[in-house]
């Protein structure tokens, strides 16, 4: 059967809209992003929200149009329903409810995480199972065990902050804008990525990571070094070599806990074949090729999504998801929740 699948996702400050379906895979994708948080050092959740309302009409029609699809061609609508921001996610599901009841489609509910676990499929449809996947980006960072499409078994995630945010609150330390990690791998690139300061690794590593114990290492490290007023909060230090030299050492770091977890991963499960690198910190080529690399060297192969809408929040994975649900005839009831 040839599903269509219209999938939303409104889970953070994306509005995003996509088209997939069995005979073509992606027909069209479109992804309006709020910038917003620039200007105000993060993600302001009701101006999220308050956008998503005035754009997820504009997104859906458009994204039919580039399909060249009316609404009466979709076989279902599939939209993030967590987790995530509780306005912007209600705006998504109730949109997409209303979709369905009106033109008397399937709905299906996605949770968000699933999307960016099954993501690198978008462009690698043949990625053997059982394989790992990494995801990590500024809301959450886990690694997951894929026996399957949406069969899938957390066995590590982070105790404290995600990776993408210690990306963002160390980078907010040393004066870098939001979002910290595209700064960070362009000053560690310049400084051939080396490691200047030596970050603390952990002694007993286990699948589970923790990211606030590095931030608060790396703001001892600039006091001790004269750099940083604890007593203040201020950078006592403004130079580019200094930015650069955490930077770098602070992506060398990251990209080192990343293969000790995986070290460990491949050692609990040595049955997988491959490994999948997802999410907004995928974008980061340094990490992935690291990761590509230890992954080759062991015989695993290497899939990673290489556009950075397919890394970031996206429709187009919910899309994916909402498609081999439907396949396996997985639908949602319309009193489907936002709970986390
Ligand atoms: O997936 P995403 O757009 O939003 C969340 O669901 O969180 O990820 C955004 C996160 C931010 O924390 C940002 O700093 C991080 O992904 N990020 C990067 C890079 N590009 C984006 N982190 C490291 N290196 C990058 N090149
Ligand atoms: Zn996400």
């Amino acid at each position: 059967m040839n599903h269509i699948i219209l999938g939303i996702e409104t889970s953070c400050d994306e509005t995003s809209a996509a088209i997939y379906s069995t005979q073509n895979g992606l027909h069209s994708h479109i992804i309006f992003s709020q910038r917003q948080h620039e200007q105000f050092g993060g993600v302001l959740p009701e101006a999220c929200s308050r956008t998503q309302l005035e754009k997820i009409r504009p997104v859906v029609q458009q994204a039919l149009q580039d399909a060249r699809m009316q609404l009466d061609d979709i076989t279902a609508v599939a939209v993030t329903h967590k987790p995530g921001l509780p306005g912007s996610l209600l705006v998504g599901t109730s949109f997409a409810k209303s979709l369905a009841w009106a033109k008397k489609k399937q709905l299906i509910g996605v949770n968000h995480l699933e999307g960016h676990a099954f993501s690198a499929f978008l462009e690698h449809p043949n990625i053997p199972f059982p394989h790992l996947c990494i995801t990590a980006s500024g809301g959450h960072t886990a690694m997951y065990l894929v026996r399957g499409f949406g069969d899938y078994e957390v066995i590590g995630h982070t105790i404290d902050d995600a990776a993408g945010e210690a990306f963002d609150k160390i980078g907010r330390m040393i004066g870098l804008p939001y979002p910290g990690g595209p700064k960070i791998e362009k000053r560690a690139r310049e400084m051939d990525f080396q490691d200047f300061f030596n970050y603390p690794r952990a002694k007993k590593p286990t699948l589970n990571f923790s990211f606030s114990g590095l931030k608060t290492a790396v703001l001892y490290d600039l006091a001790k070094r004269g750099k940083y007023d604890l007593k203040n909060k201020t950078l006592l230090d403004d130079s580019e070599e200094l930015k650069n030299h955490v930077s770098s050492s602070l992506l060398v770091c990251i990209a080192d806990v990343f293969e000790q977890k995986l070290k460990l991963a491949f050692k609990a499960y040595p049955d997988v074949q491959a490994l999948t690198f997802v999410g907004g910190v995928a974008c980061n080529k340094y990490i992935t090729n690291r990761l590509a690399h230890f992954a080759q060297q062991r015989g695993k192969s290497f899939f990673s999504p290489s556009k950075f809408e397919f890394c970031t929040d996206n429709a187009a994975m919910i899309a994916f998801v909402g498609h081999y649900k439907a396949q396996q005839n997985k639908f949602s009831d319309f009193d489907l929740d936002i709970l986390q």
